[in-house]
């Protein structure tokens, strides 16, 4: 007898089948016991005629709780009514390892118990159906980036550099120096993009923020392009067609997610027409001073509600171009023109979900970047090797970094960033 997976069960009608499963749910009457398998792969029903088992297998099976692990043995049958379209007409069953008033049952339960039992909750179909799509988002950038001809890289995790600010930064010992949890790995893109051209990493960045938003994790993960002789126009190309690839994607290979998740697919669909809208930073003030929004004025950053106007005025996510230059890193290339400005950008996604990409045009001066470090007040020695990289054959370039969490978040159409992650790091949460 084969042993194989649910998912895999539409190629198996007819034949008999073993399946290591756990018990979601079951029912059960006189006669028949229904159960509610799962395995990681889906969720099907293991269907148990009392008149076709041996009794102790009946008994067995009607006792079964919630989360018990077993080996269950059938026949694979066509079923219409389930909308897996398959079920297992059950002749035998092997507890592996039983479950005890397994805690989430299911009824409603707040968010904090659910969060305490994280390592459980991961088990539930809404989960896995986020999961299910994050692991999409994931296959498909790398998809898009060697289809486009980038190479991975992989920049430190620790690191003595801090591109986006001083503030948020987790310290850590480095035997008897100082060391830092990377924030972004994109300095290092840099260096890479000298290298090799076109690169991208995907890694997990840390962020000591004081931030309890339904937007904000302490550890994310990014998805960091960096591109040699690239303007920032050229960039902005490559970020809407990779967002929309990855709607794309999504919406052909996790129907089944996006059924559990309740997501609207005609909304998912229009996110894959390009191209995408912009506004310049000057002219969203004036739509948010024009609509009521008089709480920000020329030099702010935007807020959440500013975020959320910005993108309610689009049907698409919506790139903000060319910030205020005191509001940016050190490291974003001058406007050539202005001196107030410099040449980056937001891509905010619609229905509230805020930013999910941040990237600019980058600075390939010498002296001009070195005068913005001394003015951040960084160590000029930590920096010395980035300088390098102007000295020896600078070129224009651009990259930006997609927040893995916020992108998921938002194509699943999900309240909170808290579940699109395996185990949140949250402000005052490490466990479990
Ligand atoms: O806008 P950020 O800070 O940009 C950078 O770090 C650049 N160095 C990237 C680059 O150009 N290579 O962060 C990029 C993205 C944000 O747009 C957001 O999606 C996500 O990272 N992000 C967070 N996601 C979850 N929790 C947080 N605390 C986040 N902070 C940023
Ligand atoms: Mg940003």
């Amino acid at each position: 007898m084969e042993r194989i997976t649910i998912k895999q069960a539409s190629d198996y009608v007819g034949k008999e089948v073993e399946i290591g499963a756990w018990v979601a749910n079951k029912r059960s009457s006189g006669k028949i016991a229904f159960l509610q398998l799962r395995d990681g792969t889906a969720y099907f029903q293991g269907v148990v005629v009392k008149s076709e088992v041996s009794e102790e297998a009946f008994q067995l099976a009607k006792g079964l709780n919630q989360e018990t692990s077993i080996l269950v043995r059938g026949t694979i049958q066509e079923d219409s009514r389930s909308k897996f379209g398959y079920e297992l007409v059950v002749s035998d069953i092997e507890v592996i390892g039983e479950s005890h008033d397994y805690p989430i049952t299911p009824k409603e339960h707040g968010t904090e118990f659910l969060m305490d039992h994280r390592h459980l909750w991961l088990r539930s179909s809404k989960q896995h159906a986020i999961m299910q799509i994050r692991n999409e988002i994931i296959r498909a950038t790398y998809e898009f980036f060697n289809q486009e001809g980038f190479i991975k890289i992989d920049p430190p995790i620790l690191t003595g550099s801090a591109p986006e600010g001083t503030t948020e930064l987790f310290h850590t010992n480095y035997f008897d120096e100082e060391a830092y949890l990377s924030q972004s790995g994109q300095l290092y893109m840099e260096a890479a993009a000298m290298a090799f051209g076109k690169v991208f990493s995907f890694g997990p960045t840390f962020r000591a923020e004081k931030s309890k938003t339904r937007r904000h994790l302490i550890e994310f993960w990014m998805m960091e392009p960096e591109m040699a002789f690239m303007d920032q126009e050229q960039s902005l190309e490559v970020q809407e067609q990779y967002v929309a690839f990855l709607v794309s994607n999504v919406l052909a290979n996790c129907d089944h997610a996006l059924d559990v998740l309740e997501r609207d697919r005609e909304v998912l669909k229009k996110y894959t027409q390009l191209p995408y809208p912009r506004i310049s930073y000057d002219d969203a003030v004036t739509l948010l001073n024009k609509n009521g929004f008089d709480d920000i004025t020329w030099g702010d950053d935007f807020g959440s509600p500013h975020e959320t106007y910005i993108a309610n005025s689009f049907e698409k996510p919506v790139f903000i171009l060319n910030y205020p230059k005191a509001i940016k890193p050190f490291y974003t290339k001058p406007h050539p023109t202005r001196e107030d400005v410099v040449i980056c950008s937001d891509m905010i996604a619609p229905e509230g979900y805020g930013e999910i990409i941040g990237g600019s045009e980058r600075a390939v001066d010498y002296d001009y970047l070195l005068e913005r470090i001394r003015e951040f007040g960084l160590n000029e020695e930590e920096y010395a090797w980035y300088l390098d990289l102007r000295k020896y054959g600078t070129v224009p370039h651009s990259g930006f970094g997609l927040g893995l969490e916020r992108a998921v978040t938002w194509i699943s159409g999900i309240e909170h960033i808290r579940e699109a992650i395996p185990f949140p790091r949250l402000l005052n949460r490490i466990y479990p």
